[in-house]
């Protein structure tokens, strides 16, 4: 999808986005869980990077369980960011936030994070090499052994239609017909890339990451957490 369609349907989306997501809040849930296990031994001042941050759902966790952690919150839809910004001047955690409205690649130089977050978000790049260099960028943005917790709708091909039905009866309740399976079925193979689990993390590792390690999957929705390599990685 071209960046500046992606841009007016978050932008469509903002305020509605977290009604949509309420029935699957457990699933948010796990993945709050996993990804904060994940960071748990990061420094007391760690800062980290939310790409495609939306409305901040991966960050108030976070910042509750972590006073001391800065956030860099990077989303190239206004209005998500400004529906961000509202939830963390709600829950006390703006002033630990940098507000970047626009693409990773438009964020000024500064200091690598310690650790990633990057929910839904990579699914939108529908080319193979083009969501590689979107995790390296990610990986730029990073410490050596810098942790990245990735998340996004995937499927072996075979199961798709099925998952997609069950997603769908699961994110929006009983009453789901064949017609809007079908839909949704046509864009998860053209306009949104749900690729196999695999492929995503092949994807992943291509980027510049270590193999990542897969640490949730709830029907359509998986989550993986890996880190950038150890070693000194060039400027
Ligand atoms: C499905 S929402 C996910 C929001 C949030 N991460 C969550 O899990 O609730 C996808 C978000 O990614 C943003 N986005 C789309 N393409 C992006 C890109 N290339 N870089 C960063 N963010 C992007 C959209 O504007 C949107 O806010």
């Amino acid at each position: 999808m071209r960046a500046g369609d992606l841009r007016s349907i978050f932008d469509r989306q903002a305020e509605g986005y977290d009604r949509r997501w309420a029935r699957a809040a457990p699933v948010r849930a796990a993945l709050d869980l996993v990804v904060g296990a994940a960071f748990s031994t990061l420094p007391d001042d760690a800062r980290i990077l939310a790409v495609g941050v939306g409305t901040g759902l991966e960050l108030a966790p976070l910042s509750r369980a972590h006073p001391g952690w800065t956030f860099t919150a990077v989303d190239p839809s206004p209005r998500m960011i400004e529906a961000c910004r509202r939830r963390a001047e709600e829950e006390g955690f703006a002033p630990r936030c940098t507000f970047h409205t626009g693409t990773l690649d438009t964020l000024a130089p500064g200091p690598r994070h310690h650790a990633a977050t990057c929910f839904l978000v990579s699914q939108f790049i529908t080319d193979r090499e083009g969501r590689a260099d979107f995790f390296r960028s990610i990986a730029d943005r990073l410490q050596p052994g810098g942790r990245l917790a990735s998340a996004d709708l995937a499927s072996d091909a075979g199961a798709l239609r099925d998952m997609t039905r069950l997603w769908l009866i699961a994110t929006e309740g009983p009453g789901v017909n064949e017609a809007l399976v079908d839909r949704l079925h046509a864009v998860y193979t053209s306009e949104v890339a749900v690729w196999s689990p695999g492929l995503v993390a092949d994807v992943i590792e291509r980027g510049g990451f270590e193999p990542p390690m897969p640490v949730v999957q709830v029907a359509l929705l998986h989550g993986w957490v890996t880190r950038t390599p150890a070693g000194e990685r060039p400027a």
